[in-house]
């Protein structure tokens, strides 16, 4: 049966209080925690780096995995600080580089999973040859930079195609998923769901969580 994992994204959190949100999000069941890396350049928005994943790391120990999203321009150049502050898994963006293969070696040779991420408008052909290196795949349902935006729901026909050709790939959704867009990426396959504003302004994200992790497709 279908079961997915869910990755809040916590972007739309008190940003002050980042540490206790993190917990907040473990405790109320997140499978694993999706933080989201902008530096001002590739998306127009800033949040932290590698500083702020080694504070994260110390103040929640060893468990929660760490998925970053690595909204950079120049991604080559943050493999080894994240790896060294704590991070479990590197997603960068194809639109990013021009040497993805590489890149992919470099991540899995410091010891982190390597996630391939497209923008909207980047074709899943694009991202295929490389599909077969990578642990995740991540299908962006928003134009990167902020939390809060409409789910793209014409980008399935990319996740329904990663699923056909890649059986066991991990394939990531982020951008405006919740309680109304989760049946769209479940039917499509995704496996790994990013929730940022419907879980964290939630009054109950326990529930949101849940109904989720949960859904069923008919
Ligand atoms: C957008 C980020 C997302 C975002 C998700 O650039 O990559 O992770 O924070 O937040 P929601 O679910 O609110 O779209
Ligand atoms: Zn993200």
């Amino acid at each position: 049966s279908y079961s997915a994992k869910i990755g809040p994204s916590i972007l739309s959190s008190d940003l002050s209080q980042l540490g206790n949100e993190c917990k907040r999000m473990m405790e109320c069941g997140a499978d694993y925690l999706h933080l989201d890396v902008m530096d001002g350049h590739f998306v127009p928005n800033i949040t932290f780096g590698h500083p702020m994943v080694e504070c994260l790391r110390n103040t929640l120990g060893p468990d929660p995995f760490f998925d970053m999203h690595m909204m950079v321009s120049r991604p080559e150049q943050w493999v080894k600080p994240m790896a060294a502050a704590g991070a479990n898994q590197y997603t960068f963006h194809l639109e990013a580089t021009s040497n993805p293969g590489n890149l992919i070696k470099e991540i899995r040779e410091s010891g982190m999973k390597a996630g391939l991420a497209i923008k909207p408008g980047t074709t899943v052909e694009e991202l295929a040859p490389w599909a077969g290196q990578i642990d995740m795949a991540l299908v962006m349902t928003v134009e990167p930079g902020f939390g809060g935006q409409k789910f793209m729901e014409d980008m399935m026909p990319k996740v329904s195609w990663l699923r056909s050709q890649f059986p066991s790939l991990d394939i990531e959704v982020d951008g405006g998923v919740g309680p109304s867009s989760i049946h769209k990426c479940a039917e499509a396959g995704a496996n790994m769901i990013v929730s940022g504003s419907a879980v964290v302004s939630s009054d109950d994200p326990r529930s949101v969580i849940a109904l989720l992790k949960n859904v069923v497709i008919e």
